[in-house]
């Protein structure tokens, strides 16, 4: 499952007058933006996230400064670092992530699959354990 989670490569439409990046639902990415947050002010030793959701989608971009993903589907963990305006990393549902080491002007921001629904958040690890256990044995 974490193998599903990937750095996506913006298209880039800059000239001399400065950079512009394009990101288009069901196209650069691969689904229908429904919500649109960001994230900034925290400080480099603050960990965010921690939680997967049931049903969301999400593309996060450090559209400035810097920041680290660490993703985990319960059994593999990969970090990511996000350090390019047009390099976004894609997070399948029911992934968790923690995001942390925050630049002083970092500014993450992420574009989700769904509205916002705290139900389909799940912020306890042991829960989360236990949901990815029965999904792989199939019990749900
Ligand atoms: P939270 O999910 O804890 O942020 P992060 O994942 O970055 O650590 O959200 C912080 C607060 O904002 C929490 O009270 C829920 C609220 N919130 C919304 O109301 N709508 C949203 O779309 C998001 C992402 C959060």
């Amino acid at each position: 499952m974490i193998e599903q989670c990937r750095l996506i490569e913006f298209p880039q439409k800059g000239d001399d007058r400065g950079h512009l990046v394009v990101v288009e639902g069901r196209g650069d990415i691969p689904f229908d933006i429904k919500r649109v947050f960001y994230i900034y002010g925290s400080d480099k030793d603050v960990i965010r996230g921690r939680h997967a959701n049931y049903h969301s989608e999400f593309v996060l971009i450090n559209v400035a400064g810097t920041s680290m993903v660490k993703v985990d589907d319960g059994v593999n963990q990969k970090i990511y670092h996000l350090d390019r305006p047009h390099i976004g990393i894609y997070l399948p549902r029911l992934v968790w992530k923690d995001m942390y080491g925050f630049s002083g002007d970092s500014v993450l921001l992420c574009l989700a699959s769904e509205h916002y629904d705290a139900e389909e958040y799940i912020r306890d690890y042991d829960m989360y354990l236990d949901v990815m256990r029965k999904k792989t044995t199939g019990e749900v």
